[in-house]
């Protein structure tokens, strides 16, 4: 049985008043017991993540962990700007995402540094949140399912038998930030494909591996779309800064 997996994602979003504001209200509720089998985390903004960690670490439920929102694919050294996978370490980072479709659009991120930063990660015990997921202009053209497994196939053969380790997101591109949530059912559709596709690589990594949806999710489609059976969680934006919707969507 995988475990459901919940993520917030706050994207450039927020300030240090408000991620305090925020883990008190949701560590104090977590205090109070969550559903089992789950896990949640929350990927603020870098700057915030030492404060969040005090903060988590103070916490008497284990339930929340932090995440970044990404991660340099190099050790160290002469890059200004990026932030390493043993600095997030040392600040009790259990995730980080990779290759979400902002930093793919916007910052041209390809598939091979993705995977290299996935691979940093895994190197320093984080779990990677592997992000994929076709536009709107691919799905329209009938091609989702072409470009989602060409997506995933740049991982499986880079990661290889590592990807066991990981987290993958489909996150349609068309459904991020828009209140255009896949139904239910192109959601399963995609993940069931995902999930053979990885199984033709090796049936043990794609029987463990979670894969969470993301785009547009709230509480009002959580209970749907976590119910699928190849759909174990979900990485939530906008929904996720509201502390009370998303521990209601933790609890879906
Ligand atoms: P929204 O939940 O705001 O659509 O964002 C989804 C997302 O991009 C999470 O990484």
């Amino acid at each position: 049985m995988r475990p459901i997996t919940v993520i917030g994602n706050w994207k450039m979003n927020g300030s240090k008043a408000a991620c305090r504001q925020w883990i008190d209200t949701v560590c104090a509720e977590m205090e109070k017991g969550m559903p089992a089998g789950r896990r949640f985390a929350l990927c603020p903004p870098y700057p915030y993540l030492s404060d969040c960690s005090q903060q988590i670490s103070a916490c008497s439920s284990a339930s929340l962990a932090l995440g970044a929102q990404d991660v340099s694919a190099e050790m160290g050294g002469a890059f200004t700007g990026e932030v390493s996978a043993a600095m997030l370490h040392e600040f009790d980072c259990k995730y980080v995402l990779v290759g979400h479709s902002e930093r793919r659009d916007r910052f041209n991120e390809s598939d091979r540094l993705i995977a290299e930063k996935a691979l940093q990660a895994l190197d320093q015990g984080l779990t990677p949140v592997i992000c994929v997921g076709e536009t709107a202009d691919e799905r329209n053209s009938g091609r989702a399912v072409e470009v989602v497994r060409a997506q995933v196939a740049r991982q499986i053969a880079i990661l290889q038998d590592r990807l066991v380790d990981s987290l993958l997101a489909y996150e349609p591109v068309w459904a991020i930030g828009t209140g255009k949530v896949a139904s239910a059912q192109i959601a399963q559709d995609m993940h069931r494909e995902i999930r053979l596709q990885l199984a033709e690589f090796n049936a043990d990594v794609a029987s463990h591996i979670g894969i969470l949806y993301g785009g547009s999710v709230k509480f009002d489609n959580a209970v749907e779309l976590f119910g699928m059976p190849d759909i174990d969680g979900g990485l939530i934006g906008g929904a996720s800064l509201d502390p009370q919707e998303f521990l209601a969507i933790c609890r879906a």
